[in-house]
């Protein structure tokens, strides 16, 4: 089995570069996971980017710390196990953070996400939330984990807690690609996979918006960058429950991909 998990899905031109990849890729994957949170202008998903994305291919879309963002995707939660919020969030937060999902083949997969707690909102301790999914998990089925978290230590720590537990162990959040892919006593990880967008902006934004709000302490409406979008992603060989090889993934597309997109 070979999963394709897509990072943070930035705006407009993240939408169209992830589109027009998934698209490309989806006869090769047995399942693709994209992370979705940053879809909508960075903040959060919309109805519309999610049919999207599930139109291009995507089996599961995960979100993280802006999946309150947008009004819609309360409903959006209770409405598609395709969907999934954090797990760790309070009890009684709609949606879910885990499901159960079947490959085109018909294989079972187990996809979750979890918050870190590092420079990051109070949440549930991660390490426990995983301990709990992993405990309800059915047996021989592989385990995704997207580890939405800022800290390098933490994400670390979780390889540590995770490894031979699960078959990947995916760092989103930060949008910076880490170089450290690996498998691991079975579990193929990365620290942060990177974002889908533009990598010449402030993690996704304009870089004057953010500019002036770090030197003046005004607030100023963040903008997303405009501009040719990179995929960052990895493509992952499972073999039963654990992971035989990890491969990153740095894709620059096209400025103007054939695949439309919504707007932010
Ligand atoms: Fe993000
Ligand atoms: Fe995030």
């Amino acid at each position: 089995m070979r999963i394709l998990f897509v990072g943070d899905v930035f705006a407009t031109p993240g939408m169209k570069a992830a589109m027009s990849f998934i698209a490309d890729r989806r006869e090769d994957h047995d399942l693709v996971v994209v992370n979705g949170e940053n879809a909508a202008g960075g903040f959060g998903i919309t109805r519309r980017h999610f049919e999207q994305l599930i139109g291009a291919g995507a089996d599961v879309v995960t979100l993280g710390n802006h999946s309150f963002d947008q009004g819609e995707t309360l409903e959006m939660l209770e409405e598609s196990t395709r969907l999934l919020r954090p797990a760790n969030l309070p009890v009684g937060t709609p949606g879910a953070g885990h499901s159960v999902v079947h490959t085109r083949s018909g294989e079972r997969v187990v996809v979750v996400q979890v918050l870190g707690r590092i420079f990051m909102d109070p949440v549930d301790d991660p390490f426990r939330t995983m301990d709990e999914v992993l405990e309800l998990a059915p047996p021989d089925v592989p385990v995704v984990v997207d580890f939405h978290a800022e800290a390098t230590s933490e994400k670390k720590v979780m390889l540590h807690h995770l490894a031979g537990r699960v078959a990947l162990l995916i760092g989103t959040h930060t949008h910076v690609q880490t170089a450290d892919e690996t498998v691991y006593k079975g579990t193929a990880y990365i620290t942060d996979v990177g974002m889908t967008g533009v990598q010449g902006s402030s993690i996704g934004m304009r870089y004057e918006d953010v500019f002036h709000r770090l030197v003046t302490k005004l607030p100023r409406r963040y903008r997303p960058a405009e501009g040719q979008a990179t995929v960052c992603a990895v493509s992952v060989e499972i073999s039963g429950t654990r992971a035989a090889s990890i491969q990153r993934l740095w894709a620059p597309q096209p400025r103007d991909s054939a695949v439309e997109a919504g707007g932010s």
